[in-house]
This record gives C-alpha cells, structure tokens and sequence, in this order.
C-alpha cells in the first residue's frame, strides 16, 4: 500500500486553502490533480525542446516526435492495445467519440441499431442522437435499475441482427457503478455488434486490458488520470479504424494531396490532422507512468477503502440519500439530502474549503429516472484521506443545519 501523506506531497494544490480552510478537493471525477512530476514534463517541453513533430529534421522536431511517440507506445502498453498506431490522440473523450461517430455516417443506413445505456453522460448521448438524424438509423436504450445498475435482461432483449453498435460506459460518472462491459461486449458480439467503452471514470481507478476484453473502440481523457485538460485517447482495433474515413481534413493527415485527389495517411496519422496538444500527449504518458508507479491495484484497494468509510458516514446522516448502490462501484458518492437544493449544500461545503460538484452531472436522463434536478457529488481519488472524509461529513451536518 502506497503512503497516501508522501503521495500527496506530490500535488501542491492540495496544501492551498479555499475561503481561510484547507482545500479538500472531492470533485475528482470532474477533474484529477496534477502531480509535480506531469506539470515538471509539460514545462520541460516548453522549456527544451518545444517544436512541431513529424515535420522537422532539426533536433527539437525530432526531440518532440520522439517524445509524443513514447507516449503513445505508454499509452498503448498500459492498455495493452496490439499496436502503437490503434492509439489515436484527440482532444479528449468527447471528441474520441465524436470522430466514431463522424466515421459511421456514412456506413450505417436505416435499418441499423444502436443501443446506448441509461447511466451515459452526454457526450455518449448526443453524438449518436445526431448520428440517427443524419443516417435514420435508431437509437435505443438500456434502462437502468433503482440500484443505479444496468438492466442485463433488458439488455439481452434488446440486442438483435440489426443491432451494429453498442455504447457504454465502464463506470457511471454520475452514480460511480462499474458496469459489467465483459457481459456486455460478449453478448454485442455474439449478435455480430461492436461496442465502444468510454473510459473516462474507469481509467483513473481500473487498469483496463483492451485485448483482452476484447473491446473495439476505448476512449478516455488524460485529465480525469493525473494528466492535463485537452488530450485524450482513441482506441480501436485496426481493422476497424481503417474501415473508418477520417474525421478531419487537414495537414498530417495525408499521403498525397493534389487538387484533383487526396490520398490518406496511415493509422493513426489518417485521424490526427492539424498540429497536436503535443505537451499533453507527452503529459498524458507521463501521468500513466506515474499512476503506474503508484500502482492500479493499490489505488483501487485505498479508493475502495474510502468508499465504504464514507458510504457509512454518510448513511447516518438524517435524510441524506445516496444515489447508485450497486454492489460494484468506484468511490462516487452522489447524494441529496430531504428536499435541499443540491446547490446550495455544494456553495455552503465551498465555504468550507470542501470541493464537490452539484447538479445533474452531465447525466440528465439518470437525474430525470430518480425525477431529481440533481445531486451532490463527491467523488475521491487515491490522493484523498479518511480525515477529508469526516471534513465533509461535519461540513454536510453543518450545511443541513444552516439550511433547514
Ligand atoms: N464528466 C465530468 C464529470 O462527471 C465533467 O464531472
């Protein structure tokens, strides 16, 4: 077990004050901190050898290729993708899903079917929604459970020959419930469709293996893992990303441009056009790494540690509601309490110093399921500590007490 007071010597945001308190930062799945050793990566990129890649023979240019491409061979290897070129950098995990969705347009007609689940967030709503208009085909939907889980039966009756795609995500941002994507992936399969896996609040907490589950397309972004804002990820496996036209037209991107014809270049190049956030991409390997070194089975075991502490703190609170109580999840608690406003518990904890999030968390269909605006979230990283937890839970007790 890693040794949480060292680790967080390693972010120094977290010894700043908010409002005359110690800041407890509890809204991880919004956004992770960034350890020294990524922000000391990114500076040294501006500082040494800030260049343009793929393009230059001079040394920076080469420096910096050399660099991004380590980190897409990082990337690759944490989640055990077959090839470099299956890792495609984007601007982050709505963009990921957006050049799938961009590149099925012109494959699927109105026969097709795709099916999403209730828990998504709405960056793996809406671009498929769009995707219906412009191709007729019909977007259905996995219905969830008072538990904050997926309905496997309804699922399974759903899924048929015209099914083509299936979407959903690892861990519910909005509830924290891991969802079963092997059942899910296997049984797409079987009915002949493929199935995107957004990443975005598993990859921080779960070591995924993309072979090994077989997945088709992963995407996450590098600032929910310790890494910075406006970089991410696109996996897919190669014979299906070379079926998929690009996203964007642009430099890079080509093999042959004339003005009668252009041609493409290779994966990943062929959906990476226009210059990178190449400081991200560097910092996005260098996060891994450092998770790595903390080690996955560690965080996981410490997180799930801190979810049971608060799940009972919390439960004793007088009308406090937890929101998503399956028996699989990462360490999210969204709650409300009686008939308060989720807003205004999160502005009186903000008073605090106590960072959580409220509302309805870019999941309006599950808030709309518990007919609820919203909810408070606090949601913890490995970096968070069980004094944090009773921080927030006398902030709430005094919060209710101001507000009733
Ligand atoms: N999707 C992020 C969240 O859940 C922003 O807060």
């Amino acid at each position: 077990m890693f040794d949480v007071k060292q680790v967080r010597k390693d972010f120094p945001i977290l010894s700043r004050s908010v409002n005359g308190q110690p800041l407890v930062y509890l809204d991880n799945a919004a956004t992770s901190q960034t350890p020294k050793q990524v922000v000391e990566v990114i500076s040294d990129y501006y500082y040494r050898y800030n260049a343009n890649i793929h393009r230059g023979v001079h040394k920076l240019s080469q420096e910096a290729t050399d660099a991004y491409e380590k980190a897409r061979t990082t990337i690759q290897t944490h989640f055990n993708a077959a090839h470099p070129h299956e890792i495609i950098f984007t601007s982050g995990t709505t963009e990921s899903i957006n050049v799938i969705a961009a590149g099925y347009a012109s494959i699927l007609s109105k026969e097709d079917e795709l099916l999403i689940s209730a828990l998504e967030h709405h960056s793996n709503i809406v671009p498929w929604q769009m995707l219906c208009e412009k191709t007729g085909a019909t977007l259905k939907v996995i219905p969830m459970t008072k538990l904050g889980t997926l309905d496997m039966e309804a699922f399974e009756n759903l899924l048929n020959p015209n099914t083509k795609l299936v979407f959903v995500n690892h861990v519910s941002n909005a509830l924290g419930t891991i969802n079963p994507i092997k059942e899910i992936i296997d049984k797409s399969h079987q009915k002949g469709a493929k199935v995107l896996i957004d990443g975005a609040q598993a990859s921080p907490h779960i070591k995924t293996d993309v072979q090994a589950l077989n997945i088709d397309y992963y995407v996450t972004s590098a600032h929910k893992l310790c890494g910075p804002t406006g970089v991410g990820m696109l996996y897919g496996k190669e014979t299906l990303l070379k079926e998929l036209p690009p996203y964007q037209g642009g430099g890079e991107m080509i093999a042959s441009v004339t003005f009668e014809k252009t041609t493409y270049a290779d994966l990943p190049h062929k959906f990476e056009a226009g210059t990178p956030n190449i400081s991200g991409g560097i910092a996005f390997g260098a996060a891994l790494d450092y998770m790595n070194k903390i080690d996955f089975e560690a965080i996981a075991s410490y997180e799930r540690e801190l979810l049971i502490y608060a799940t009972d703190a919390l439960k004793k609170i007088d009308g406090l509601k937890i929101y998503g109580e399956a028996s699989e999840k990462t360490a999210v608690i969204s709650f409300n309490v009686g008939t308060i406003h989720p807003y205004d518990i999160g502005s009186i904890l903000d008073q605090m110093g106590i960072a959580v999030r409220t509302g309805h968390h870019c999941a309006q269909p599950i808030m709309d399921f518990y007919n609820i605006p919203g909810t408070v979230r606090a949601s913890f990283s490995f970096y968070n500590t069980f004094e944090e937890i009773d921080v927030l839970d006398k902030g709430i007790r005094k919060a209710i007490l101001m507000l009733q």
